[in-house]
């Protein structure tokens, strides 16, 4: 399946690219987990995003651009590919509708994962990730804790909260989402490709899914 995911940050879309993956063999392909595996690596591109990261911004187009352009073309996009966190604002959308042309790649659809905004504040302050750039499991402490408190049950290296998710750089995101990524729901309906899923429950929009593609 070639699907983008739309939805607020803490909307789940990064929990429900990696149920989808198992379906049919596509790849999450998260510009989130990628930058924040090159702030850690110490990279060029990590230093230029970090700043932008910490304080809940987006990081410039060009960045996404270049790693967007060069990713698609990976020999393990061939099976299909789930967008997660990308793209984020209209000129991503259009650079990326240029690229999907360039490559003759069609997509299934822009599934838009609608939460209410107080579920969304709470699973983000409970949310931990494994710190791991290579494994990046997502828990929550409420909803699915790992079975021993701050390791990985995959990989076992330390489960730890983001840097962006401070009281004050989660506010930040979600004002960055409602001005630079809600317009992208209209875009894609224009485009005859969005698919709106409103639920609290990841197995709903996976099932969603199947349902549209035929799985
Ligand atoms: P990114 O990593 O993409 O963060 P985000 O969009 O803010 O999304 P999140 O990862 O916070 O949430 P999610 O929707 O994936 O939810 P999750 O499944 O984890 O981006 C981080 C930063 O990188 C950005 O701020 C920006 O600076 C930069 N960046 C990235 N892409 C960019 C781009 N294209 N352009 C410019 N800058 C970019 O779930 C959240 C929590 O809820 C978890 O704890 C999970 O366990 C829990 N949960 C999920 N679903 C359920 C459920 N159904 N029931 C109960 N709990 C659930």
């Amino acid at each position: 399946m070639r699907l983008i995911l739309l939805g607020a940050p803490g909307a789940g879309k990064g929990t429900v690219a990696k149920l989808l993956t198992k379906l049919d063999g596509s790849v999450q392909i998260s510009t989130g987990d990628i930058l924040r595996g090159a702030v850690q690596a110490g990279t060029e591109l990590g230093k230029k995003a970090e700043a932008f990261m910490k304080a809940g911004d987006l990081v410039p187009d060009e960045l996404i651009m270049g790693i967007m352009e060069q990713r698609l073309q990976e020999p393990d996009c061939a099976k299909g590919f789930l967008l997660d966190g990308f793209p984020r604002t209209i000129p991503q959308a259009e650079a990326l509708k240029g690229l999907l042309t360039k490559l003759a790649i069609d997509l299934d659809a822009a599934v838009d994962i609608d939460v209410p905004r107080e579920v969304i504040l709470d699973r983000l302050t409970t949310r931990r990730t494994c710190s791991n750039p290579s494994c990046q499991a997502i828990y929550n402490v409420k909803s699915n804790p790992p079975r021993v408190a701050g390791v990985c049950d995959r990989c076992g290296s330390p489960v730890i909260q983001r840097d962006d998710e401070t009281e004050e750089a989660i506010s930040k995101r979600l004002d960055t989402y409602n001005e630079k990524t809600a317009p992208l729901v209209d875009y894609y309906r224009k485009e005859g490709l969005l698919m709106s899923v409103a639920t609290t429950s990841s197995d709903d929009v996976v099932n969603a899914v199947k349902q549209k593609i035929g799985l």
